[in-house]
């Protein structure tokens, strides 16, 4: 079993950035922590990190190389009708993780359009969410 995640624009800065809502943890250490969850869950991940909008619609487009898509569009999941119409075609399971809750944050992040065309969503779990993704992507594929 395959799992691609896609990670969207500044989560490479992660670590960096805010570090209230993101915490201290990388983007490497997100990659460490999930290659380990993969490798005792004996499945096979692959990542892609991207800040253009079209790349990350170009790799939504290879779903059919995978048996489920984890995707943190991040700023992208408030406005990109592109990566939307793009989920729409990727018929495999798919769900969208935030790390931090984008509930409780500022009003334009609770306008949620990637969203609304997956299968479900995990919001504010940190990198566990990404894990639990996962869990859910190899329970449907059994
Ligand atoms: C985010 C939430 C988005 O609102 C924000 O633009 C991000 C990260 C998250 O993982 O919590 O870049 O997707």
């Amino acid at each position: 079993m395959k799992i691609l995640i896609i990670n969207g624009p500044n989560l490479n800065m992660l670590g960096k950035r805010e570090e209230n809502i993101y915490g201290k943890n990388t983007y490497e250490d997100l990659c460490k922590q999930l290659n380990e969850f993969s490798f005792e869950n004996n499945i096979e991940i692959e990542f892609f990190q991207s800040a253009i909008e079209g790349e990350i619609v170009n790799k939504i487009h290879q779903f059919q190389n995978y048996d489920g898509l984890i995707i943190n569009p991040a700023a992208f999941s408030h406005y990109s009708i592109a990566i939307y119409d793009a989920l729409l075609i990727a018929k495999i399971p798919k769900i969208e993780v935030h790390i931090s809750n984008v509930h409780n944050r500022d009003d334009f992040r609770k306008n949620l359009i990637t969203a609304q065309a997956v299968d479900g969503i995990i919001s504010g779990l940190g990198f566990k969410g990404y894990e639990l993704a996962l869990e859910y992507i190899i329970a449907t594929n059994v």
